[in-house]
């Protein structure tokens, strides 16, 4: 799977090479190219935004540093999907993970200042699979944070990266729960001790506690996650 960035600050996807991601990179189940926008101006200045048309605060992203940039990677490329982070934009889930995670490849467009002249999007969508996704409904300064939040979220299930593929099933969001509580040795810390079900070897009451904790707690902090009844 390989995936492709835009962003005029190359440097916060330097963490990407830290643990698992790092890992499947080496390994070569997943690559990555980090282009600097930067590279595609022509002026001294090397200048990606100017104020908007019809005004208002904040600059804009000029479009042609963008259009040579996406020129560059989505020219001959072989049905990429190209996703433009965005306040904006359709909210990412687990669910958009797994499906972008069948993807083979990925192209991200970092926005920064008050967003990129709309003419880039339209431009993409003419030519490629285009979508805009946001992380939440929060406002960040730009979407490399996005990006590589998402990155995480969808290369931890391209197959072979996570080593045991059973740590992915009962996590929060997969069943539509969220997941049960966690306890390891030693059995008694700080006046606390761990539940007397978890201690029992009977895995039948074990798998029922936790659906019933996954319960409990989705009904208690996201009710909005559980079906009406
Ligand atoms: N850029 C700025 N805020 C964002 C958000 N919430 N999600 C994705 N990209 C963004």
């Amino acid at each position: 799977m390989r995936f492709d960035v835009v962003t005029i600050f190359p440097e916060f996807f330097d963490t990407l090479d830290i643990s698992l991601l790092g890992r499947a990179r080496r390994g070569g189940t997943v690559s990555w190219t980090i282009h600097d926008l930067r590279d595609h101006t022509h002026d001294r200045h090397r200048t990606v935004d100017d104020t908007p048309y019809g005004g208002g605060a904040g600059m804009v992203m000029r479009p042609e540093p963008w259009g040579e940039a996406l020129d560059g990677i989505l020219d001959g490329a072989d049905d990429p999907l190209v996703i433009f982070p965005s306040p904006a934009g359709e909210v990412f889930s687990q669910a958009m993970a797994r499906e972008l995670s069948a993807e083979s490849h990925l192209v991200f467009g970092c926005g920064r200042y008050e967003g990129i002249d709309q003419r880039v999007f339209d431009h993409t969508a003419a030519r490629a699979r285009t979508r805009l996704v946001s992380i939440g409904d929060y406002v960040l300064n730009g979407g490399e944070v996005a990006v590589v939040a998402m990155l995480e979220a969808i290369i931890r299930l391209v197959p072979g990266v996570v080593g045991n593929p059973e740590s992915l099933v009962e996590e929060s969001h997969e069943a539509g729960l969220l997941e049960y509580p966690s306890y390891t040795k030693p059995k008694e810390w700080r006046g606390l001790s761990v539940p007397d079900v978890l201690l029992s070897g009977n895995h039948g009451a074990i798998a029922d506690w936790r659906h019933a904790a996954s319960e409990e707690r989705t009904r208690r902090v996201r009710p909005d996650l559980l079906p009406p009844s």
